[in-house]
């Protein structure tokens, strides 16, 4: 199954939950990758998407070891993703993980350690910012549209989950809730943008000690604890020297605050959702009219999902595309373990800076990753 610029990576799926069909429908648009084989904790699931998508249901164990499987997509759900990506590099596998890395900062670390003592490449979601929004913004920025960065804001609100899921106390438990759930998506796009955060300041409130259930299911109408902040406003300095406030909540029924707006020395940039690959750009330029650009047009923004009436770009495969290139080419991948690192290191620090009312200067950083140019992205696909 070799492919132009070189071989192609042998792909299993740990986790064949909702998420696992972007991945596998999006899967055959790459070259370099091949989703091979699947495998869950829950057997049916597994032969479920391997019948839906031509794969080999395998059990667990017998993936990671298997010796036709170059790496592990991790799929699972959050409080699983540290033992299933340890184990997957130590039986030699490169891994791709969806977000987060871990759930806490020292399971990162680890993971990130035991990958680059085994000369392994290790991955992680979210990869939107590689999209074509997120290309477009990064354009924007190197081509110096907003001059040298100074402020902006980013929010990310809504009114949680309990309306539509019907087991929604999961996410509100510390590992969980706006920050740990939403965090990356936001965070990883700033420091695409502005490179790495050096210190944050936060304030972290709940708006209800309890939570109802109004979807339909078994546990409609009954309520449960809240056992992390829902209400998270930060301020992070960047090493670049913009600081920027980041408002992320489950206590907003509506409103008219922009995903990310960044304003510098010549100018401000505005950012669709960065949970989407695609989506309206616009750029101001010393306070003319905002230009507007729908990257729907551009590679990976045409909106594609949800497949059965699709409303957004959803091209999930892309970063672990990259970091297929990336294993040929010998250079880090650009969805990298150190970025969803540095990322996860940032919102434990919101979090305890929230708790304890302290700034707190973040342990480690990371390089901006590399720009992807339109003709490499291009150069990804099949
Ligand atoms: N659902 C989404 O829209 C969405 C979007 C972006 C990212 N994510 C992320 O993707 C991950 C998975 O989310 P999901 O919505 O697909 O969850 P899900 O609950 O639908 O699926 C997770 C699957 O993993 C399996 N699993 C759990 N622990 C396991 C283990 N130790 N070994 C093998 N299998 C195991 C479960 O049986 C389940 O089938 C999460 O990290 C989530 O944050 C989800």
């Amino acid at each position: 199954m070799a492919q132009k610029n070189g071989a192609t990576l042998r792909i299993g799926v740990v986790g064949c939950g909702n998420i696992s069909t972007a991945y596998m429908r999006n899967a055959p648009l790459f070259g370099n990758v091949a989703i091979t084989a699947c495998a869950d904790l829950d057997t049916k699931a597994a032969e479920r998407r391997a019948a839906e998508f031509g794969l080999r249901a395998m059990d667990v164990d017998a993936l990671i070891d298997g010796e036709d499987i170059d790496l592990i997509l991790n799929l699972t759900i959050p409080a699983a993703h540290f033992d299933v990506s340890m184990r997957a590099l130590s039986a030699g596998k490169h891994v791709f993980t969806e977000k987060p890395l871990g759930v806490t900062a020292d399971e990162g670390r680890k993971l990130v350690s035991a990958a680059a003592a085994r000369g392994l490449s290790l991955g992680s979601a979210p990869d939107t910012f590689l999209g074509a929004a997120g290309r477009h913004a990064r354009r924007q920025m190197e081509t110096g549209a907003i001059g040298k960065p100074v402020t902006g804001t980013a929010f990310m609100m809504g009114r949680g989950m309990e309306h539509w899921h019907p087991d929604p106390s999961f996410y509100y438990q510390p590992g969980a809730g706006p920050m740990m759930d939403m965090g990356p998506y936001y965070l990883t796009m700033l420091v695409n943008l502005l490179g790495p955060v050096r210190r944050v300041q936060a304030v972290a409130t709940s708006g209800q000690e309890e939570r109802l259930i109004t979807a339909d299911g078994p546990k409609k109408g009954t309520t449960f604890k809240v056992g992390t902040p829902t209400s998270v406003l930060s301020l992070l300095e960047f090493e670049c020297g913009a600081s920027i406030t980041f408002g992320a909540s489950w206590d907003v029924f509506r409103h008219s605050n922009h995903p990310i707006e960044l304003h510098g020395t010549e100018g401000s940039l505005r950012l669709p959702d960065p949970d989407n690959f695609g989506g309206v750009v616009a750029v101001s330029s010393r306070g003319a009219p905002w230009r507007e650009t729908d990257t729907a047009r551009d590679l990976f923004g045409a909106v594609n999902w949800p497949v059965a009436a699709p409303d957004r770009a959803n091209y999930r495969m892309l970063g672990l595309a990259d970091l297929a290139r990336s294993i040929i080419e010998a250079r880090p991948p650009r969805a990298s373990g150190d970025l969803a690192l540095h990322v996860l290191e940032i919102m434990e620090a919101v979090l305890r800076a929230g708790e304890t009312g302290a700034a707190q200067t973040i342990p480690g950083t990371v390089a901006q990753p590399k720009e992807l140019r339109e003709e490499e992205a291009a150069s990804l696909l099949t």
